[in-house]
C-alpha cells in the first residue's frame, strides 16, 4: 500500500475579521464559558477520582478552567495491565490500517477539532493564537502524517540480500512490553507526538503529560479516540513523577520510554533505569529531548535587522519556553548599534497580556515556580554592575505570571545567565570585538552543557563556513541567517545531542526506527 504523499499543513493567518479567527474566539469564549472535568483514560474509559487538581490559564491563575482527577500508583498499575492487554491485537494489526487511525487523528485536528485544540493551548498553556496554531495544530498534524509516510517506508524496506537456496527477510517488531510517554507542557504537538508515534510502530503506551498541559492532552485524547484507536492502546494518567516512575520503572514489561522535558529529569531517569536493569525483560530503549541554551551569533558582516529580527523572534516568541528558543546571543561590537536600535523599537511595540486578546505577543509563563525563578535571575542582574538590562525587567504575578520581555547586555561571556537554562523571556547577550570572532567561537561551543540549536547570522562565507565547521557539535538544529526556532517537520528534522537529548530526530525515520526491535529471518529451501 502507498499512504499519501505528506505536505505540511497551511498555517491559517487569523487575520482580523477573517472566518478562522472568529472560529477560534468563539472555541475560546466556550471553553472559557464552562469548567469541565477532565478524566485519566484507562483501558477506552475514563477514570474519575476524588483527588482533583485544576487547571487554569496561567495568564489568569484564578479561573478555573477544568479540575482533573489525579491517580495514584494503582492507576498507573491499571494503566500498564490494559496497555499489556491490548497489545497482541495492536501489533498484529496491519500497519496500514493502524496508519489510517493515524491519519483520521491529522485529519480532525486539520478539520473539526483545530479551534477547540487551538484554543485548549492558548488557554491552558498562554501561548499565543498564531503560535499555537504553528505549535500544535499544524506541527502536531504534520507529525501525524509524515511519520506515517516514513512508518510506511519502515515496513517497505527493501529485504536483506537472499543467495539462491534461502530467502532472507527482516521483520520490523514492535518493542516487548509497553512505552512509557513523559510529555512536557511547552509543545501540545510534542505531547502528542510522544505516544502516537511509539503507538503507531505497533507499540501500547502508558502516558503523563506534564500538569500544566492536562486540558490540551485530554483534548488529543478525544482526538485519537474519535480517529478509531482501540481501548488500552494509549492510557492517559495524571500522577506525580515519582508515583508513575516506581511503578514503571519497577516493571519487568517496561520497553522504553520517550521523554521531552528537564535534563535533569532525564538524568534521573536514565539513573533509575541503568540501576533496574535486571529487572526488566529487555534493554529499555531510552528516546530523549531535554534542554537547551541556544545560541544565535551574529557576524560584523550580518544585516542589521533581520538579525534583529531573528534576535527576538527566537528569544521571545511563546515567552521564551520552546526548548528551541534563543537564550544567549553574541554580537559583533561594529554591527551592535544598529542592531540594538531595531531591538528596542520592536520590543516597543510588543503588547503583554491574556492569549485572549489576538494583540498580545507576549502572554504569561507556565506556572509560579517558573515566574518565581525567572524573577530571582532578574533580581541578581540588576544587583550585578556588570550587567545593563536594555529592555523589559518587570514581572508581575497578580493577576498571571506575567514577566516582561527582558535583555541583558553582560560583559562576561560566561555570566550565569549565558551558561544556565532560564526557559523564558529572558535574553543574555554579550557584545564581542570583531577581530575575536575566532575566540567567540570557542566560547559559544564551550558555554554550555547542551547542543539543541544555534544560529549564525552572517554574510561573509568565510564566517559561514568556519561557524558551520567549529559549531559542528554545539547544536543538533543549526540555522544560517535565520532564528534558531520553528523547526518544520518533514523539512527540518528536530533534535539535539549533549545536555540535550539522545538526537533521535522528532518527526523522522530515525525516531520511528527506535520503537520497533528488527527479528532477522532466513529460510534454506
Ligand atoms: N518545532 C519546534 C521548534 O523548532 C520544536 O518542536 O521550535
Amino acid at each position: 500500500f502507498n499512504v499519501p504523499t505528506p505536505i505540511n499543513e497551511p498555517i491559517l493567518g487569523y487575520a482580523p475579521g477573517s472566518k478562522e479567527r472568529e472560529l477560534l474566539k468563539a472555541a475560546i469564549a466556550d471553553a472559557r464559558s464552562k469548567k469541565i472535568d477532565i478524566p485519566m483514560y484507562i483501558d477506552g474509559k475514563e477514570v474519575h477520582t476524588e483527588n482533583k487538581g485544576k487547571a487554569t490559564p496561567p495568564h489568569d491563575h484564578q479561573h478555573v478552567l477544568a479540575e482533573y482527577s489525579k491517580g495514584n500508583k494503582d492507576h498507573v498499575k491499571q494503566a500498564i495491565d490494559a496497555a499489556l492487554a491490548a497489545k497482541a491485537n495492536w501489533e498484529n494489526l496491519a500497519w496500514e490500517h493502524r496508519a489510517a487511525i493515524f491519519l483520521k487523528a491529522a485529519d480532525l485536528i486539520a478539520g473539526p477539532y483545530r479551534y477547540k485544540l487551538n484554543a485548549a493551548t492558548m488557554l491552558g498553556q498562554s501561548k499565543n493564537a498564531y503560535q499555537a496554531e504553528i505549535d500544535s495544530a499544524c506541527e502536531l498534524i504534520d507529525f501525524l502524517r509524515f511519520n506515517v509516510s516514513y512508518m510506511s517506508e519502515i515496513y517497505k524496506q527493501q529485504p536483506p540480500v537472499s543467495p539462491k537456496g534461502s530467502w532472507n527477510r527482516v521483520e520490523q517488531r514492535p518493542l516487548e512490553g509497553f512505552v512509557f510517554a513523559l510529555t512536557p507542557f511547552n509543545f501540545t504537538a510534542i505531547a502528542g507526538n510522544l505516544p502516537t508515534s511509539a503507538a503507531m510502530m505497533g507499540n501500547v503506551v502508558v502516558w503523563k503529560p506534564a500538569n500544566t498541559q492536562i486540558y490540551s492532552a485530554n483534548v488529543l485524547m478525544q482526538i485519537f479516540r474519535e480517529a478509531g484507536l482501540p481501548d488500552g492502546v494509549i492510557n492517559l494518567v495524571y500522577v506525580s513523577g515519582p508515583e508513575a516512575g516506581e511503578v514503571i520503572f519497577n516493571h519487568p514489561d517496561f520497553a522504553g520510554i520517550h521523554f521531552t522535558g528537564s535534563t535533569g529529569v532525564f538524568q534521573d531517569i536514565w539513573k533509575t533505569i541503568g540501576n533496574n536493569i535486571h529487572k526488566f525483560k529487555t534493554y529499555p530503549r531510552i528516546v530523549g529531548e531535554t534542554g537547551g541554551k541556544d545560541f544565535i551569533l551574529v557576524h560584523g558582516s550580518a544585516e542589521a535587522e533581520s538579525s534583529s529580527t531573528a534576535i527576538i523572534r527566537g528569544a521571545f516568541e511563546y515567552q521564551g519556553q520552546k526548548c528551541s528558543a534563543a537564550s544567549r546571543v553574541y554580537v559583533a561590537k561594529s554591527i551592535w548599534p544598529k542592531v540594538k536600535e531595531f531591538m528596542l523599537r520592536d520590543l516597543a511595540t510588543f503588547k503583554m497580556g491574556g492569549t485572549e486578546d489576538f494583540g498580545n505577543f507576549i502572554n504569561a509563563v507556565i506556572d509560579g515556580n517558573s515566574f518565581d525563578k525567572l524573577a530571582k535571575y532578574i533580581d541578581e542582574a540588576k544587583n550585578d554592575k556588570s550587567v545593563e538590562i536594555i529592555a523589559g525587567g518587570n514581572y508581575d504575578k497578580s493577576k498571571g505570571y506575567f514577566i516582561e520581555p527582558t535583555v541583558l547586555v553582560v560583559e562576561d561571556p560566561k555570566y550565569v545567565t549565558m551558561c544556565e537554562e532560564l526557559f523564558g523571556p529572558v535574553l543574555t547577550l554579550h557584545v564581542y570585538d570583531d577581530k575575536d570572532f575566532d575566540q567567540i567561537l570557542d566560547v559559544v561551543d564551550s558555554t554550555s552543557i547542551y547542543a539543541l540549536t544555534g544560529a549564525v547570522i552572517a554574510q561573509d562565507r568565510y564566517a559561514i563556513e568556519k561557524a558551520t565547521h567549529r559549531l559542528r557539535n554545539a547544536a543538533g538544529n543549526f540555522y544560517i541567517n535565520d532564528k534558531c526556532t520553528g523547526a518544520v517537520v518533514g523539512q527540518q528534522p528536530f533534535g539535539g545531542a549533549r545536555g540535550s537529548g539522545t538526537n533521535d530526530k522528532a518527526g523522522s525515520m530515525i525516531n520511528l526506527l527506535r520503537w520497533v526491535s528488527p527479528r532477522t529471518i532466513k529460510e534454506t529451501f
